[in-house]
This record gives C-alpha cells, structure tokens and sequence, in this order.
C-alpha cells in the first residue's frame, strides 16, 4: 500500500540524542512506516474478518485500507494540519484502520510542514516532536473488544493501540533518525495517550440485559496546546459531555467541550506527560452473545 502522499521526511538530528539513538545500519532505519498503515499481512492480504462468531455477536467487519483511504480523500486537506490537530472520535474502532490512516496523515503533514517551513512550532526538531504528540493525542476511539483495543491474544495479537504506536515509532525514527526504545520518555508518553484515547467500551447507552453501559461515564482526557511554550495542559472530561455538546473549535485552541476555563490537572512538556498523574481507565468487562452484548459480572 503506498497512502496518498508518500514521501521520505528529511531527517534531522536531535540536540539531545543519548541512548535512544541506534547505530544499525541504514537499510534498516529506511524501514518503509507507511506500510504499517495497511491491515494486510505479509502475504499481502488484508484480514477484513476474524470469525464468523465475531461478525454474528459484533457485526465485526473491518474496513479494507483502500476504502479508509478513499473515505479520507473526502475530507478537506486543512483537517490534516499540525494545529490546531482536528479531533477524531472514532465510536467502533476495530483495531484501528481508521485511527492509523489517520494518525499517518497527520503525521505526514508535519514532515511536509517541516520541510517548507512552516510548522507553527518552530523549525526545530522539538517542534517536530511537540507537533507529533498533538497528532496522536488528537485520534480518540472506543471499541467494545479488548481484543480489538488491546491485542495480544491468539487471532488478536497487535491491537489498536499498539498498532497506533508503532506508526508513531517508525515516523520519528525516520523523521528524527531516533529508534525510541523501552524505556525512553518519548515511547513511554505515546503510549500514556493511546492507554486513556483508545477504549474498551460499550458505545450504547444500555447492555444487552438493559443494564447502563457506563458508556457516558468513560473518562476522557482533554489536552490544550501552547505554541509558545511547546506544552500540553491536560483536563478530565467524560464521553457523555463531550457526546451532549459535540466538537467546538476555538482559535489556537481545539477541545472535545468547550470550557473557558478548565480545570487542568497537569500541565508540561508533552514528552513528560507519562509522568501525569491521571489514572487510565479499567478495561469494561463485556461478553458478545447473539448481537447482544453482556456485561460480565
Ligand atoms: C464493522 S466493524 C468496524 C471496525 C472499524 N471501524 C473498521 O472500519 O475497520 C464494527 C466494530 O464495532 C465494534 N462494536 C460492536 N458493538 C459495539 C458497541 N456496542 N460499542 C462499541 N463497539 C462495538 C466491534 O468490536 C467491531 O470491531
């Protein structure tokens, strides 16, 4: 698959590359990223469904990337820029053919910004690096399989959020010729946002037994954005607020819900913010049977 735009970002050397920095070869950090943004397999096929059972109780049929492609091709081009980064709620995600097709043109309009020019926060590899988080931290989605959210499980092994991840790792190791590795700020504060954006949850308000879903409960993490000082603050808000008011865009300044003044809990760098101290929501228990989904004891 080669997405619309395809292009080799310009590297750039960082100012602090320490031990994150890898020495392998070339061939290797020219790893192709956007290929990750197709579902297919290394036989080139993409795998659309999982199980009969799958399609039956969750009605489980994904997306091919052409057709992602295609959908996104429709949208206008300034939803694509590094800021304000547009919010995406993606309300049955799967395991991602949305959100990486996403996530990569975002990321994809920071290199193109960069190499003009033109990225709002500066012509600095720190900017690239601020832009990039605001990408993902944009892309929220729910989807009611753990197995789809989380992977690693046989038939399930790579999850959304992973899958969200990696796209993140081999852009920056190609834009900013870094291998970010276990243990490293930068991978441990992308994975912060995909643990509180990427859901397990039931997207109807009520289970199949006609208990509440907790659906307008599901914590949210609203982010805010400051150009001037390349940090994040960060509020709390829930799925049912931000589904009762809808989106609001404010100059410089994009959340789910508008609020003069919200309440942040946390406020820095955004490569620190796995140092927030903001609690990531428990994986809903729920168990598919014959279109009706059950919450588990
Ligand atoms: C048709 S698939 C689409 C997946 C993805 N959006 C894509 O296009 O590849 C529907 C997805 O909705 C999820 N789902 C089904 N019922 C749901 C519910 N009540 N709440 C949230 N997700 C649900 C299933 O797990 C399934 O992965």
């Amino acid at each position: 698959m080669n997405p619309k735009g395809t292009r080799k970002a310009q590297r750039l050397t960082l100012p602090f590359q320490t031990a994150e920095t890898t020495s392998e070869s070339k061939a290797t950090r020219d790893q192709d990223w956007t290929a990750l943004v197709s579902a297919a397999d290394n036989t080139g096929r993409e795998r659309l469904v999982k199980s009969v059972a799958r399609v039956r109780d969750l009605g489980e049929v994904l997306t091919p990337t052409a057709m992602v492609q295609a959908m996104l091709d429709l949208l206008p081009d300034e939803l694509w820029q590094p800021h304000t980064s547009a919010t995406f709620l993606e309300p049955t995600c799967g395991d991602g053919n949305f959100l990486v097709a996403i996530l990569y043109r975002k990321l994809h309009k920071i290199s193109s910004a960069y190499d003009a020019g033109l990225l709002p926060a500066g012509s600095t590899p720190g900017a690239v690096e601020f832009h990039a988080f605001q990408a993902l931290a944009s892309i929220y989605a729910v989807d009611i399989s753990p197995e789809n959210v989380i992977g690693g499980s046989p038939g399930h092994e790579i999850g959304a959020r992973e899958r969200m991840v990696m796209i993140f790792m081999a852009w920056y190791h190609e834009m900013l010729d870094v291998r970010l590795t276990a243990g490293s700020a930068v991978l441990a504060s992308a994975e912060w946002i995909v643990n509180r954006n990427i859901l397990v949850g039931n997207m109807l308000a009520t289970n199949g037994d006609g208990s509440p879903s907790g659906r307008d409960a599901l914590p949210l993490v609203e982010y805010d954005w400051d150009l001037a000082t390349r940090s994040v603050a960060i509020s709390r808000t829930t799925l049912g607020s931000v589904m009762a008011a809808g989106s609001t865009q404010t100059a410089g300044r994009l959340l789910l819900l508008y609020r003069p003044e919200p309440a942040y809990l946390w406020r820095g760098a955004p490569v620190e913010l796995r140092n927030a101290r903001v609690a990531a929501p428990p994986v809903l228990k729920t168990k598919p049977r014959n279109g009706k989904v059950m919450r588990m004891g």
